[in-house]
């Protein structure tokens, strides 16, 4: 793929291209709608993800080509001139950090050629935008050796998807497509950013992504709904108790402060929020005794949270999740990402995967009326140049 995508650059720019890279996907293990909430998560980068070959130009033009968006041909973009625009799509993650890296003053001396090549299956809740706007980011610090550290690109990244692009979205995704460590999960407090790599050794056992294939919709909107649900239970919280985030909130605390939330609805909502983040260290515990059986009895009871108390899952990943469950090698079943579609993983023996997929394949389909796709996930790196040409 890579010599191909190299051959291609030549095809499409008429020019060599000078450098490739490639920024990972991510599935979060535990600790789900926690990370605009200040509580923990558990990702890991995975080895699908973004590829990109570069060169420089003469002029200040970003020229860019997508082979995952052919018909959207070559899409021009003027360094001076960065706003967001619905026809240029998947450009819109690119010209953000863009945006972005100028306004805080960095100098980009020079436009380039990008060609661009994911296989994270679009729209499947593995990250790819986050995926690319880290791509950006890690492209412009190598190609320019502009001096901004790989927290601030991730934290660039994030901004560019929650004001130019409009989803406002946690830093999970930026920060373990960032910092991912082949064959680890990353244990991060979203509260200080403090964070440890925890290796993930799950004995004769693998994680499999199970995709909905459902056509993702409102995601970004109902999304944005959850997050401002739960700061409104905070300020609410905050007028009895000193907290700074939901997360803070130990079960018993919140037991105690509850009842001031007024809408039954948003205190389920902060209940996830409270309970799931004691779930996350509670697993990453687990993990670090080795005890993948309660490691995968908190995902389930992670998945229930998300379908009872914050309703983000839809019938699409319940069927998915719950089919996994029935199967005698699953050890533990759960939404990843945002929810509403997208993907699932299981942590699955690794001699009952064939009929693990078989059956779960049989069900969802029977019930949903289309198939599933499920892949075997291998832990990756975080992104970065693979080569110079
Ligand atoms: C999306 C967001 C993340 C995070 C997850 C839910 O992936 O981009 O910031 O909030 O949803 O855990």
């Amino acid at each position: 793929m890579k010599k191909r995508l190299i051959k291609e650059f030549t095809d499409i720019f008429e020019v060599p291209g000078e450098a490739l890279f490639f920024s990972p996907g991510r599935v979060n293990l535990i600790g789900e709608h926690t990370d605009y909430n200040g509580g923990m998560v558990f990702p890991c980068a995975i080895t699908f993800g973004t590829y990109a070959v570069v060169s420089k130009r003469t002029d200040s033009c970003m020229r860019l080509f997508s082979n995952n968006f052919k018909e959207k041909g070559i899409i021009d973009v003027a360094l001076q001139t960065l706003h967001y625009d619905k026809k240029d799509d998947w450009a819109n993650y690119v010209k953000g950090v863009l945006y972005f890296l100028q306004q805080e003053g960095f100098e980009i001396p020079c436009g380039l050629n990008i060609l661009i090549e994911g296989n994270i299956p679009n729209g499947a809740g593995l990250s790819s935008s986050a995926s690319l706007e880290v791509l950006t980011g890690t492209i412009l610090k190598e190609t320019f050796q502009l001096p901004i550290s790989k927290l601030d690109i991730i934290k660039l990244s994030q901004k560019a998807e929650n004001q130019f692009v409009g989803m406002n979205c946690g830093i999970m995704d930026q920060f373990i497509i960032g910092m991912g460590k082949k064959d680890h999960a990353i244990a991060l407090d979203t509260g200080t950013l403090e964070y440890t790599y925890a290796p993930v050794q799950l004995k004769q056992a693998s994680i499999i992504i199970m995709n909905t294939n459902k056509q993702r919709g409102l995601t970004d909107s109902k999304y944005n709904e959850r997050r401002a649900e739960c700061e409104h239970a905070l300020s609410q919280i905050q007028t009895v108790v000193k907290i700074k985030n939901l997360c803070d909130l130990k079960e018993t605390e919140f037991e105690k402060v509850q009842h001031v939330i007024t809408s039954p609805v948003e205190r389920k909502r902060a209940r996830h929020a409270v309970l799931e983040n004691i779930r996350v260290k509670k697993a990453i515990a687990a993990l670090e005794k080795n005890d993948i059986e309660e490691f995968g009895a908190l995902m389930n009871a992670s998945h229930i949270s998300l379908r009872d108390d914050y309703e983000v899952t839809g019938i699409e990943l319940d069927t998915l999740v719950e089919s996994a469950w029935n199967q005698s090698g699953t050890i533990g079943a759960r939404m990843t990402g945002a929810g509403f579609g997208g993907c699932a993983i299981a942590i699955v023996r690794n001699d009952d995967i064939e009929d693990f997929t078989a059956a779960v394949r049989r069900e969802y389909t029977q019930a949903i009326g289309y198939e599933p796709d499920f892949y075997i996930a291998s832990i990756g790196d975080g992104a970065g140049k693979l080569a110079e040409l």
